[in-house]
């Protein structure tokens, strides 16, 4: 039984534009890494935090452990779970938070698939979904499993229910990566979904769910034009996007620029484009010259595995 294990969690897209609070798929790059060490007294400690990214103090997450996702995961695992034992984590961290790519949902799956490492017996990934939403949920205000999800399981998939959770994996169609921009501003999570509209109206529901069905079929067909058609969001793109500069100009450039689909990753600020690879480099350069703020542009694939022990 090791007393010292480290894990790692990926970023992630959420949403995929029709898939609101269901739908997301884990980055390739990049990801947040944790570290426990076990101790004996049953208490979470925070021993360090260290930045892979230049952040500033208010970019930074806290590092008192009852407002830290992970170590709120990391208490949820230890009181579900009980194995008698407490732990002190050190977070490094490649994602900054209020980015849009998930900071605190890896953070979150990075520390409970860490401490899980600890176990004698260390338990299966699914057993693993409670505590880590269960600290997103402090962190973003509400329950929702498109951002721990895929960060855990990896790939592409879809949270029909959550309670109990019910995650199921989807096809990844071959050759598809990601250009993602992310113009420098910061959205907190549980700010940003305070101006959502507190209901939507049936033809948008119909909208919507027609749309997300066609998702997965388009997954499962590989049906390429299908999967740029279905990519819309009929419910949140509206209140959200004029919080993110340039944002339609961003996205129109990126499917003018041949990519199949383009959206807000979760609440923003980051903005992906999903693009055949080799297309990749254009369409980002497309989504750049359409952003008239300072931004950060990258391109990665799809983590096929999410998180593991390093
Ligand atoms: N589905 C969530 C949202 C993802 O769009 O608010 C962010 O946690």
């Amino acid at each position: 039984m090791p007393d010292f294990i480290t894990a790692f969690a990926p970023a992630r897209v959420a949403k995929l534009n029709c898939g609101f609070d269901c739908m997301g798929l884990a980055l390739s790059y990049p990801g947040d890494r944790c570290s426990a060490r076990r101790i004996t007294k049953n208490e979470v400690l925070i021993e360090a935090i260290s930045y892979g990214v230049h952040l500033s103090e208010k970019d930074q997450v806290p590092e008192d452990p009852e407002k830290n996702t992970a170590s709120i995961a990391a208490r949820a695992f230890l009181d579900e779970y009980t194995p008698g034992f407490g732990v002190s984590l050190s977070l490094h961290k490649e994602l900054p938070s209020g980015s849009g790519l998930g900071s605190s949902a890896a953070s979150a799956v990075a520390a409970v698939m860490a401490v899980n490492g600890l176990l004698e017996e260390p338990l299966p990934k699914p057993a693993l979904l409670e505590a880590a939403l269960h600290a997103e949920a402090q962190i973003s205000g509400d329950r929702h499993a498109d951002n721990i999800a895929p960060c855990l399981f990896g790939g592409i998939g879809l949270v029909r229910e959550l309670d109990p959770i019910d995650y199921i994996p989807l096809p990844i169609p071959e050759g598809l990566s990601l250009a993602i921009l992310s113009p420098r501003v910061t959205i907190e999570t549980k700010a940003a979904r305070t101006s959502l509209p507190a209901s939507v109206s049936l033809t948008q529901a119909v909208k919507q769910s027609a749309h997300s069905a066609a998702l997965v079929a388009a997954l499962y067909s590989g049906n390429e034009g299908l999967l740029g058609r279905s990519m819309q969001d009929f419910l949140v793109y509206d209140a959200r996007h004029t919080q993110i500069p340039d944002c339609t100009a961003i996205l129109t450039a990126a499917r003018g620029a041949g990519a199949l689909a383009s959206g807000i990753s979760g609440s923003g600020p980051a903005l992906f484009a999903l693009v055949k690879e080799q297309r990749s480099h254009e369409v980002l350069q497309a989504m750049k010259d359409a952003c008239s703020h300072d931004a950060d542009g990258m391109l990665c694939g799809i983590h096929t595995k999410g998180a593991i022990l390093l």
